[in-house]
C-alpha cells in the first residue's frame, strides 16, 4: 500500500514538473510565449491594477463623465480587483496583478514627484519647478537618483513622476509639481530627473499626457487646440522627454484634447507616442480615469489604474462577443512585459540598498542633497543696495509673516511626501546665530499654535489655513528701533484638485499683507535698516504694487524638508542663489495670455480653448530666464 502511494505520490510530482517545465516563464521564455499560455482573464487581469480601496473613487466633475452603467447592486458586492493585493509597500498608488504560474510579479507604483510618497518616510525634495529653476541637469540627475535609491529601498518599481504639463497660468494648483511654462526647460529638466530615477533600475512615469494644465473639471475638460499649438507648445516637452530619456512608462491624462479622452486617445497613444517618437514602455492611465474601456485599450492605454472590477467584467464581456479584439490585448501585454522584466519586483529586489548603507545614512545624505538643491534653485528677484547677503550671525532680526514660522515644504495631494520633519526658518536662521525677536516670534508661535488646534490636522490633501497677523505702525516702530533687519515671508498653499483663485489671499495680496510690506518697508528704512521679502509659493503671485519696497526679494519656492536651512544658507550667502525663472511673473493678472482662457471658455465649464498668443516680455514684472546673484 505504502509502495504503491509512494509510486503514486512520485508520478504526481513528476506530472507537475514536466507541466512545469512546459510552462513558459517571463524571462526565460518569449514574451509572445508568455502571452500564449495566458488565460483570457489572466490577460485582462494583468491590464488592469489590482485595486486597493474602491472607496477612494471621486466624485465625477459635473457632466462630464460618462459612466458605463453599473448593475443594479453592483456596489453592494464590490470587492475591488483584490486577487492579488497584499499591500506590500504601504502608501503606494497601486499594484499590477501577479501571475505566479508564469514567473509574472505585481509591480509596485508610488507617487512623485517631488520625492517618494508612500507610508514611510522619505526625502521631500524641493518642488520641481524649483529644480528647472537650478538649471543645473546634474544636480536634477542627482535627485532623480537619490529618488530612485529610495524607491529600490522599499520595494517600489515605478515613480509615477515627473509632472511636465505646461505652467500655462500660474492658478494651476498644480504648478508646484510641474516644471515650467517653456517646453525646453520642462523637457530638458524632466530628461535628466527621469535618467536619475531610471539609473537605479527602477522606472519613471511621465505625466499627465497631455494639455492636463487645470485641475478645474480636469476628468472631463476639452482642451481645444491646433495641431501647430498642441505639437509646438503642449506635447513638446513630453516629445523631449521620450527621446532623450527613454521613461519605461507614461501616464496619460484625464482631460479631453479636441473631443477626445487622452486616454482613449489613439492620435495621441500610438500614433505619436510610440510611432512618431519611438515610446517603447507602456501606457497607463491616471488614477481612477473611468473612461471606456474597450476604447482606452484599443487606443494604446495599456494598463488601466489603479483597477476596477467594472473594467475587468467589461473587457472580458467585450472579448467574449467580439466588441474586442484578442489581438489588440496582446499588443499591450507585450507592452507591459517588456518593462516588468526590468523591474526590481522581477529581479527579486525588494528592500535594497545599493551601496550599502543604512536607512538612516541614506536619508541624511538625501536631506544634505535637498538643501543643496533647494538652495540652488533660488530666485534672487531684487537686491537693492546689496541687502542680500545679510552679515553672518548675531544679528537682531524682526521676522515676520506666519511662513516664517510655518514654512511650507511642498504642496497638497498625491505629491505631497511623508517626510520626517521641515525645518522652519525661524528655527535655522536661530541655529544659525540670529537673535529672533521674541515678541514678534512668540506672537506668531501663538497664532500659529491655536489656528492649527482648531482645524483638522495637516494631512496630503489638507493644509490648516493661519491667517497672516496684523502689526500696527508702532509695533513696526519699536520692532525697527531693536532689530537690524527686516525679514517677510509671504506664503501659499496649493495643490491637487483644485486651481488656485483670482482673489486677495492666492493670486493677490491682501490688504494686511500689502501694508506689513509697506509698512515695515517705509518705517525700517527711516532707521537705514534693510527689509528682506520671502516668497514660499509654488507659483507666482502678483507683486506689482509691492516689489517696489523691500530691498530685496528672494523666491525660495516650496523648498523641501530642509526649506529654512536652505534659505538661511541662501540669505547668508553659505549659498549663492543661482534660480532662473522658469516661468513669468506678470504685471497683471491679465497679462497671462491664457487669462481669457483659463479654466475654461466662453462661458463653457467643459470647453477651454487655446486661443492665446505669446507671452509679451514688457507685460511681464519677471520674465522667464530672470534670477540675480551675488
Ligand atoms: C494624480 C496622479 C497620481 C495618481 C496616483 C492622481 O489623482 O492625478 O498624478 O499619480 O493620482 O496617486
Amino acid at each position: 500500500m505504502r509502495r504503491q502511494a509512494l509510486i503514486l505520490s512520485t508520478g504526481l510530482v513528476l506530472t507537475v514538473m514536466a507541466l512545469n517545465s512546459c510552462t513558459p516563464q517571463l524571462g526565460r521564455s518569449s514574451d509572445e510565449q508568455v502571452i500564449a499560455a495566458m488565460t483570457r482573464e489572466e490577460k485582462v487581469r494583468l491590464l488592469v491594477g489590482t485595486c486597493k480601496d474602491w472607496n477612494l473613487v471621486p466624485e465625477p466633475a459635473p457632466a462630464t463623465i460618462h459612466r458605463p452603467p453599473v448593475p443594479e447592486g453592483y456596489w453592494d458586492n464590490y470587492q475591488g480587483n483584490t486577487a492579488t493585493m497584499k499591500g506590500k509597500v504601504s502608501g503606494a498608488a497601486g499594484i499590477s496583478y501577479a501571475i505566479p504560474r508564469l514567473g509574472i510579479p505585481e509591480i509596485v507604483f508610488a507617487d512623485g514627484p517631488v520625492g517618494l510618497r508612500i507610508d514611510s518616510v522619505c526625502t521631500a525634495f524641493p518642488s520641481t519647478a524649483l529644480l528647472a529653476a537650478t538649471c543645473d541637469t546634474e544636480l536634477v540627475y542627482s535627485i532623480g537618483r537619490a529618488i530612485g535609491e529610495e524607491m529600490l529601498y522599499y520595494g517600489v518599481d515605478i515613480l509615477l513622476a515627473p509632472g511636465i504639463n505646461m505652467m500655462r497660468n500660474p492658478l494651476c494648483g498644480r504648478n508646484y509639481e510641474y516644471m515650467s511654462s517653456d517646453p525646453d526647460i520642462a523637457g530638458a529638466t524632466a530628461a535628466a530627473y527621469i535618467r536619475g530615477v531610471q539609473s537605479m533600475g527602477v522606472g519613471a512615469c511621465v505625466k499627465h499626457f497631455a494639455v492636463n494644465n487645470q485641475e478645474t473639471y480636469r476628468n472631463g475638460i476639452d482642451a481645444q487646440l491646433s495641431d501647430s499649438v498642441l505639437r509646438g507648445l503642449y506635447l513638446r516637452a513630453f516629445e523631449r522627454v521620450v527621446k532623450e530619456s527613454q521613461p519605461w512608462t507614461v501616464m496619460s491624462s484625464y482631460n479631453k484634447i479636441n473631443g477626445v479622452y487622452a486616454a482613449e486617445n489613439k492620435y495621441l497613444l500610438t500614433d505619436i507616442l510610440r510611432g512618431e517618437w519611438g515610446f517603447d514602455g507602456f501606457v497607463m492611465t491616471d488614477w481612477w480615469a473611468e473612461e471606456d474601456p474597450i476604447r482606452m485599450q484599443q487606443a494604446g492605454n495599456d494598463m488601466l489604474m489603479p483597477g476596477t472590477d467594472l473594467q475587468i467584467d467589461t473587457l472580458l464581456a467585450a472579448l467574449e462577443d467580439g466588441r474586442l479584439d484578442e489581438a489588440v490585448l496582446d499588443r499591450n501585454l507585450m507592452n507591459v512585459l517588456r518593462i516588468i522584466r526590468r523591474c526590481p519586483s522581477f529581479r527579486n529586489q525588494g528592500m535594497t540598498n545599493p551601496d550599502g548603507r543604512s536607512l538612516e545614512q541614506m536619508l541624511q545624505s538625501h536631506a544634505d542633497l535637498a538643501r543643496r538643491a533647494a538652495a540652488k534653485g533660488m530666485v534672487l528677484l531684487k537686491n537693492d543696495n546689496n541687502a542680500l547677503p545679510v552679515s553672518r550671525s548675531g544679528q537682531r532680526v524682526a521676522l515676520l509673516g506666519k511662513g516664517s514660522y510655518d514654512t511650507y515644504a511642498g504642496g497638497t495631494g498625491s505629491g505631497c511626501v511623508t517626510r520626517a520633519y521641515t525645518v522652519m526658518l525661524s528655527q535655522a536662521l536661530a541655529e544659525a546665530g540670529y537673535v529672533l525677536d521674541s515678541v514678534v516670534a512668540s506672537r506668531y508661535c501663538g497664532h500659529i499654535h491655536h489656528s492649527r488646534s482648531v482645524q483638522p490636522k495637516e494631512s496630503a490633501w489638507y493644509m490648516p489655513y493661519v491667517s497672516e497677523l496684523e502689526w500696527s505702525r508702532s509695533d513696526l516702530q519699536n520692532m525697527a528701533k531693536t532689530n537690524d533687519l527686516c525679514i517677510i515671508t509671504l506664503q501659499r498653499m496649493a495643490g491637487e484638485g483644485g486651481d488656485r483663485h483670482l482673489t486677495e489671499g492666492d493670486y493677490y495680496l491682501t490688504s494686511v499683507e500689502r501694508s506689513l510690506i509697506r509698512d515695515a518697508a517705509e518705517i525700517f528704512h527711516k532707521q537705514g535698516k534693510p527689509v528682506v521679502l520671502l516668497l514660499n509659493i509654488g507659483a507666482s503671485v502678483e507683486l506689482t504694487d509691492v516689489c517696489m519696497y523691500p530691498d530685496a526679494i528672494l523666491l525660495t519656492w516650496l523648498p523641501g524638508q530642509e526649506a529654512g536651512h536652505a534659505i538661511t544658507d541662501v540669505l547668508t550667502g553659505t549659498q549663492l542663489p543661482q534660480g532662473k525663472l522658469p516661468m513669468p511673473f506678470y504685471v497683471r493678472y491679465e497679462d497671462v495670455p491664457s487669462a481669457a482662457n483659463f479654466p475654461s471658455s466662453d462661458g463653457n465649464p467643459n470647453i477651454v480653448i487655446y486661443r492665446e498668443g505669446f507671452v509679451q516680455p514688457e507685460r511681464t514684472l519677471y520674465p522667464v530666464g530672470f534670477g540675480l546673484t551675488y
